[in-house]
């Protein structure tokens, strides 16, 4: 997939977002101040490939947003962001390497996301299955963030279906 962006000072033009953190398909950028987060989609691979995830990720949230099960365990308030221009530390503009308007928002959530993989066991299982039963089937890549009592609070970066990868993306 290429190196990633490594922080670099990112933000995004206009706004108090600036870079957070950045997964395998986007960037996410966060303005703490409000408690929100906007994530947007990388060029990085072929667009119509990155379309049919962002496509996925967006469905999923609302199922999860309309499911009684469900809906405390995702971040809150998501909604379709619209295009803007992300600079670098030098306020060049290097919205080129995005496809600006593949970008949705949620509010910030607080604490440590652990991959689901890495925690495993019961508490694992159960959430994907409340999940698989909202309609989200694609949940291997999800991360969580656990209470004091062990519990997963919150979960992010999952999907309707998974789109694999083809060779020549
Ligand atoms: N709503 C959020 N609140 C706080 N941190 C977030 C939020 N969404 C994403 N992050 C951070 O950004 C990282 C990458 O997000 P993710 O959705 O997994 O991107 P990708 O789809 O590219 O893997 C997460 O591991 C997490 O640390
Ligand atoms: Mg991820």
């Amino acid at each position: 997939m290429g190196l990633t962006f490594q922080n670099r000072g990112l933000t995004i033009a206009e706004t108090d977002y600036s870079y957070l953190d950045e997964g395998a398909y986007a960037v996410i950028f966060a303005d703490k101040a409000v408690g929100r987060i906007v994530k947007v989609f990388k060029r990085r691979l072929k667009e119509a490939h990155v379309r049919s995830v962002f496509r996925a990720e967006i469905d999923a949230y609302d199922l999860a947003a309309s499911s009684t099960e469900i809906s405390d365990l995702i971040p809150g308030n998501f909604q379709i962001a619209s295009p803007r221009n992300i600079l670098d530390s030098h306020g060049a503009n290097i919205t080129d390497e995005f496809f600006p308007d593949l970008a949705f928002q949620t509010d910030f959530v607080e604490g440590y996301f652990h991959k689901i993989g890495v925690i495993g066991g019961a508490e694992a299982s159960r959430i994907r299955q409340l999940f698989r039963r909202a309609g989200i089937c694609h949940t291997s890549d999800m991360s969580v963030t656990i209470g004091p009592e062990g519990c997963i609070r919150k979960a992010i970066d999952f999907a309707t279906v998974e789109y694999e990868l083809t060779h020549d993306e």
